[in-house]
């Protein structure tokens, strides 16, 4: 089966505009070096760096939650959109790592932040979660079934790596990544977006227990199923074909050339993939924003989080055509090209904006009813 990209127009005819108008992004305070790793495992701080260009990682607390991380990201993004959290239609966490199986992490964040009108929902689709989650949540305030949605990546990978597998272990971390959209006149905002999946190849990159196919027992723990688990070699060849196909699928739709991009912010998985997409789409590494080696590679936070600093170093300018492309398992892997426009004061609603809260409860029954005409 070989994965065909799905893309979504440069300009639907059917939807509105919608851009990020908030983003917010939160990393533990405790950091992992390649110094510490090697201290404690057979590894080497130049065998890290060479081969992956990653030097150090987050690591949430024992008592931190994915859904914690997330909360502090909601919270950012909140207060750079200058929104409050009864404000939010909608609630999307896209992760590997939920809290548990249920609830939902999103339902979690939403009771952590106090976004009561919100929907709130899980997305998994591993490293290309958050770019998935974007596209959903901007088909629902494109129709305007609703009119604001809080995306969120975020994972404590940490609490699925094999600590004994040097494989693996040296090349995750955890963080949790937000961002808040809107449909915002006038403003292009999403331009286009691609999405593509290969179930054949999920073998490669999975976590095999505690699902469905192998419950939990103590059999399974002491196989170091609850573990993710790569092929390491054969994902790298995937994530350069993959990322490459749904980034040159999205810019055809928007009739751009890479020449047009100002920023890519990629999945922040190795810096060796990264290079290989720059030579291959022919755009200069200086387009490229780089955290994977303060972060390692967060799956469905990389992005959210990468954006969040560009953003606020001023690396992504008012203006700025932005592409943004991730793969992860699944397969998956996504691109979506956006006009970054800085929040207007204009768009701003106070938290005690009462006429505010008054739509956003009707776009919530308006939102109920259509969802209710389906079945
Ligand atoms: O979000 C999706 C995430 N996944 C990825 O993006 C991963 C994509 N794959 C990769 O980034 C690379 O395949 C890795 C960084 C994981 C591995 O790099 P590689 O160049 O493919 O190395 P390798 O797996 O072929 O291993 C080469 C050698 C092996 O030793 P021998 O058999 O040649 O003697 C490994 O045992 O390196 C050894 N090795 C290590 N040595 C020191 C593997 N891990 C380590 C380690 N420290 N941590």
């Amino acid at each position: 089966m070989k994965a065909k990209p799905v893309a979504h127009e440069s300009v639907p005819k059917t939807l509105r505009s919608v851009s990020i108008i908030g983003t917010g992004s939160y990393l533990p305070k405790r950091v992992l070096t390649n110094a510490d790793l090697a201290k404690v495992m057979d590894t080497t701080d130049e065998w890290i760096t060479t081969r992956t260009g990653i030097k150090e990682r987050h690591i949430a607390a024992a008592d931190q939650a994915t859904s914690d991380l997330a909360a502090e990201a909601a919270r950012r993004a909140l207060r750079q959109a200058g929104l409050a959290a009864e404000d939010l239609d909608m609630i999307i966490v896209a992760t590997v790592t939920p809290d548990m199986f249920f609830p939902s992490t999103a339902c979690f964040v939403q009771k952590a932040i106090g976004a009561g009108n919100a929907v709130c929902f899980d997305l998994e689709a591993a490293c290309s979660g958050f770019l998935f989650a974007l596209e959903t949540a901007r088909q629902y305030v494109g129709s305007g079934a609703i009119t604001t949605a809080l995306v969120i990546g975020a994972d404590k990978l940490s609490a699925i790596t094999d600590w004994e597998d040097r494989a693996t272990c040296v090349l995750f971390g955890d963080g949790a990544g937000a961002a808040i959209i809107r449909s915002r006149p006038g403003v292009r905002g999403i331009i286009a977006t691609a999405m593509a999946s290969d179930g054949n190849l999920g073998h490669l990159l999975s976590m095999p227990g505690g699902g469905s196919r192998n419950p939990a027992t103590a059999q399974t723990v002491k196989d170091r199923l609850h573990f993710l688990k790569m092929a390491g070699k054969e994902v790298f060849k995937y994530a350069v074909g993959s990322m490459l196909s749904v980034a040159k699928e999205a810019l055809k739709k928007a009739n751009m050339t890479m020449a047009d991009v100002d920023c890519v912010i990629p999945h922040q998985a190795n810096m060796r993939i990264i290079r290989a997409i720059g030579e291959r789409l022919g755009s200069p590494m200086e387009k490229y924003y780089i955290n994977l080696d303060r972060t390692g590679n967060m799956s469905a936070a990389s992005i959210p989080v990468a954006l969040d600093e560009a953003v606020r170093a001023g690396f992504i300018k008012h203006g700025a055509i932005v592409l943004m492309m991730a793969f992860g398992g699944g397969f998956t892997s996504g691109a979506t090209l956006l006009e970054w426009r800085k929040p207007e004061p204009s768009q701003r609603v106070s938290a005690k904006d009462v006429s505010r809260v008054r739509v956003s409860n009707a776009q919530k029954r308006r939102f109920s009813t259509n969802a209710s005409n389906l079945w």
